[in-house]
């Protein structure tokens, strides 16, 4: 099957210009000036005159089916692909998350079973690692031959996915030495714990708490920690979701110096607030994120840390718990709100907002939502560039077409938007995955077993 994408402008994380996109199968075979390919040379004609054609999204940061609380997000690998094609994102990579006391290797076992066979789109898996030992620490190793090059490690929920300094210390140790790269969700979980403990034992319980018990010196201060930890063992660091401006300041500082830390930040802490936090009648709960949604005045450096590739990824961290059954569990003690916001779907189109705002470029745009996550984790140039011999993930993108976000119309399996009622400018007119258009005008037109599992390469900013 050959399919023909003329008149577009195409984009990529160095510029733009007018051209077909040839793909042949599930590659692309080739990008010309228009007019260099005849219709017949293709058994199908996509027009994306006065659209862009841009790499499919990739997501770097996506919990699908993820255990938190006595809970379960609400998107299966099925629905939660199926709406990240919806909104142009055609690769994803989710995280596996090991249990105290289980091994990494039946973890990631687990995880594929959940995800192969019922992915819209192609995906991958970091490993979170919540029981550093002698075995998991070994298993690191055979992780890597499985495809799985990044881990992630938490200075946050003590009891649960907490690891103390020594055992990130030790990681940091295993990731220097088989050449993977750490992630970190960075918050100093053993002070907030204090802070929210006395909370609520002063009667203050509202979700808004949730972000007061965790201000942003304590995601600062544990960033700072982190960069250092990787500092003295020689690790690369990937801040996730960085959310303050006090870790922004902490990595822009370490890589002034040349050190290999890199960050991701999020939509919602670049368009929410604590303000959103404090909605009444428990509506709050929506945004109860960890970390948390901060003061309007963290966005400013947030977007301006985007423009210097101190922040180079964003991601989602897609993590719906629907507000009806799931937020409901922390009504009268903000710690048992599920934590996580719904995003996947609306990545794409809210990154397009800062563009139209004159935020980030065109080509930044696509550089933060697809090549640099390509090559953060090991994927270019399969994914990440409309080239030849890449992987015809591709995106038409109507620039002048308007949307309304909205629980109603959505495709992700929660039952509200952080979103509700914003209006975009922009949307995704057609998604091709691999060579198949699993979205059109038409709607929806791919399958949940389409999805490939992807065995992923070493952070490629590495030297
Ligand atoms: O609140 C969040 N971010 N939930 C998902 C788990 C994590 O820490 O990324
Ligand atoms: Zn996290
Ligand atoms: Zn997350």
């Amino acid at each position: 099957m050959r399919t023909l994408i003329k008149g577009g402008t195409v984009l990529s994380s160095t510029g733009s210009s007018v051209a077909d996109v040839l793909v042949d199968g599930e590659t692309i075979a080739a990008v010309a000036a228009p007019g260099v390919f005849a219709d017949d040379a293709a058994d199908q004609v996509l027009d994306a005159t006065g659209k862009y054609v841009l790499p499919g999204g990739i997501d770097a940061h996506t919990h699908m089916e993820m255990p938190f609380g006595g809970s379960f997000s609400n998107d299966t690998f099925a629905t939660g692909t199926t709406a990240a094609a919806w909104g142009g994102t055609t690769t994803i990579i989710d995280f596996a998350v090991q249990a105290k006391g289980t091994s990494l290797l039946s973890t990631l076992d687990k995880w594929h079973e959940k995800a192969d066979g019922n992915c819209a789109i192609d995906y991958g898996f970091h490993m979170i690692v919540s029981d550093v030992n002698d075995t998991s620490l070994k298993e690191m190793d055979a992780c890597l031959d499985g495809g799985i090059s990044s881990f992630k490690m938490f200075m946050a929920y003590p009891g649960v996915f907490y690891s103390t300094d020594g055992e990130i210390l030790r990681a940091m140790q295993k990731a220097r030495g088989n050449g993977s790269t750490i992630m970190m969700h960075a918050e100093n979980g053993i002070a907030i714990d204090q802070l929210a403990a006395q909370a609520v034992a002063a009667g203050r319980t509202d979700p808004v708490e949730h972000s007061l018990t965790r201000p942003p010196e304590l995601e600062g201060e544990a960033t700072s920690r982190a960069i250092t930890l990787a500092k003295v063992t020689g690790s690369p660091l990937y801040i996730v979701h960085l959310s303050a401006a006090q870790a922004l300041a902490a990595v822009a500082e370490a890589r002034d110096a040349g050190q290999n830390v890199f960050a991701e930040t999020c939509p919602q802490y670049l368009y929410l607030s604590i303000e959103d936090m404090a909605k009444p009648n428990f509506e709050g709960a929506k945004y109860v994120a960890s970390p948390p949604l901060r003061e309007k005045s963290h966005q400013a450096d947030l977007w301006r840390g985007l423009r210097t590739n101190d922040l180079s990824v964003v991601s989602t961290d897609h993590c719906p718990f629907c507000f009806k059954d799931q937020k409901e569990l922390g009504r009268g003690d903000f710690r048992a709100i599920p934590n996580g916001i719904p995003g996947v779907e609306h990545r794409m189109d809210l990154l397009h907002q800062g563009v139209v705002a004159g935020e980030i470029s065109l080509e930044r745009w696509v550089e933060t939502c697809s090549t640099t996550p390509a090559r953060m984790f090991g994927l270019y140039p399969r994914k990440g560039v409309i080239a030849a011999g890449a992987d015809a993930d591709v995106v038409i993108y109507d620039p002048k077409a308007k949307q309304t976000l909205s629980a109603e119309t959505h495709h992700m399996n929660v039952d509200y938007s952080a979103y509700e009622g914003w209006e975009i400018a922009g949307k995704v007119d057609t998604v091709l995955s691999r060579g198949s258009v699993v979205v059109s005008p038409s709607g929806f037109s791919g399958s949940t077993t389409h999805g490939k599992f992807l065995p992923r390469g070493l952070n490629q900013y590495l030297g």
